[in-house]
């Protein structure tokens, strides 16, 4: 790179982190895109920064949020939402379906494509809910622009999206060929052990769902999958019993967990939190977080994703089984899980791919995933030795709590950069919202 070269922003002197390792190197930026990695110390910018004794890292893609607009926007909304993902690192975010009403349709999408191009602080897509009324008609749903794909509901969970009927996966599984994401519980067994939870502590939560109840269900997936030739992607895998099946269909699978199931663990987290930590699947005992953690460092595990599923406390209040199910996480999920790389428990180059290479490869994203020459120059600058308490008042979701308030950390998101604009430093939004619709690889 010749030292004349001209940028409109250099960030100088930050530790750079790809999946092949880290290294101090200069990143040259302009017109939103990266454009140079090396010495750039005699390069001409319109702006310089400073950024050393900080690493540099990929903007975080957030596979799995739940912003809940429309319809349910006392819990959250795209610019709420969106401003948490600013925070906290995320620079990208693909939303979930359950909203009300649930996105099912063209009409649906382009009505949240154009609520958040108008309110959202970074990139986004959205999920297509898959149901029994729409699966023939999935395989065009999936091509349209903005579409993160098609997501389905295998077990019921939050809102009224399920498809518990194997003819109906059998034609969702067949129309189109981009990747399908799952919510894997098995509907049957949830409905069979309902009334076991009924009168109980939310501790009981991980026994009326358990392990057989998620792992009946992606082996189930996973053979019709294999049968209709379609890949496939389950999110928020929680069981021991399911990470030996999908190691054995890394051919056509792929596989999310959450920051949540890595951190925290029953029956401790049911104890300190009662109904905060319910989630589904729900956060299970420490040898199935321990088999989790195995998997991350295994190379098995492909994306991080939030699940930040937020409802209010008093929604959350409600005696056990009436509270919902979920948590927020899209802020948290950096700090959290920077806070494991100080411990040791991962390393930066896994900790990248996980939050960002990996959605993008799985997903076919464009041009977003890495600090590579020609991507876009979505970062995060942290500093690994800041130690910070999170706490519920510097939560942006609307819900206004986290099950992490209280924890100190260290390593901490101080700037996010999207498309070559900070969008947050030293922990203040910046400017105004400005996010876009991502574009994804046509054979993807
Ligand atoms: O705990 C959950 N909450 N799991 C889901 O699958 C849905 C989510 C929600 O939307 O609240």
């Amino acid at each position: 790179m010749s030292t004349t070269a001209s940028f409109d922003c250099v960030l100088a002197g930050a530790t750079v982190v790809t999946p092949r390792g880290a290294a101090v190197t200069d990143v040259g930026i302009t017109q939103g895109r990266f454009a140079a990695l090396g010495d750039l110390g005699g390069a001409k910018t319109a702006e310089r920064i400073d950024a050393k004794g900080l690493h540099c890292l990929p903007g975080v893609i957030d596979s799995q949020c739940h912003f809940r607009e429309p319809g349910l926007t006392h819990k959250e909304d795209l610019g709420s939402g969106s401003a948490g993902a600013a925070m906290g690192g995320v620079t990208t975010f693909f939303e979930m379906p359950n909203t009300k009403p649930n996105t099912v349709s063209a009409e649906r999408l382009a009505k949240k494509l154009a609520l958040a191009a108008e309110k959202s602080w970074v990139d986004f897509a959205f999920y297509i809910g898959g149901t029994k009324e729409n699966a023939a008609q999935l395989g065009e749903l999936e091509k349209l622009p903005g579409c993160a794909g098609i997501k389905v509901f295998l077990g019921s969970s939050t809102g009224t999206l399920l498809m518990d009927d194997v003819s109906a996966l059998e034609i969702a599984l067949t129309s189109g060929s981009r990747r399908m994401a799952f919510h894997s519980e098995d509907e049957a067994r949830l409905k069979a052990r309902q009334h076991l939870a009924e009168g109980k502590p939310v501790s009981f939560h991980p026994q009326w769902r358990d392990e057989e109840t998620a792992v009946i269900s992606t082996r189930r997936l996973l053979e019709l999958a294999r049968q209709a030739g379609r890949k496939i992607h389950v999110l928020h895998v929680t069981t021991a019993g399911e990470i030996a099946l999908l190691a054995a269909a890394r051919d056509f699978a792929t596989f999310e967990v959450t920051p949540q199931h890595l951190t925290l663990a029953a029956p401790d987290c049911y104890e300190r939190l009662g109904t905060l930590a319910q989630m589904n699947p729900p956060i299970r005992d420490a040898r199935h977080r321990d088999a989790l953690w195995k998997a991350v460092n295994d190379g098995l595990v492909d994306v991080l994703g939030s699940d930040h599923a937020p409802h209010t406390l008093e929604e959350k209040q409600q005696p056990y089984p009436k509270s919902p199910s979920g948590m927020p996480g899209v802020q948290t999920l950096l700090p959290l899980m920077l806070n494991h790389h100080a411990q040791g428990r991962l390393s930066l180059e896994r900790l990248v791919d996980l939050t960002a290479h990996g959605a993008a490869r799985v997903f076919g994203l464009q041009g977003k995933g890495g600090i590579v020459v020609g991507n876009d120059a979505d970062v995060v600058l942290v500093d690994l030795k800041a130690e910070r308490t999170i706490t519920n008042g510097s939560m942006k979701t609307r819900c206004g709590w986290t099950p992490f308030d209280g924890m100190r950390v260290t390593g901490w998101p101080m700037a996010t950069m999207l498309r070559g604009q900070w969008v947050m430093r030293d922990g203040a939004l910046l400017g105004a919202p400005q996010g876009r619709a991502v574009s994804f690889l046509p054979s993807t």
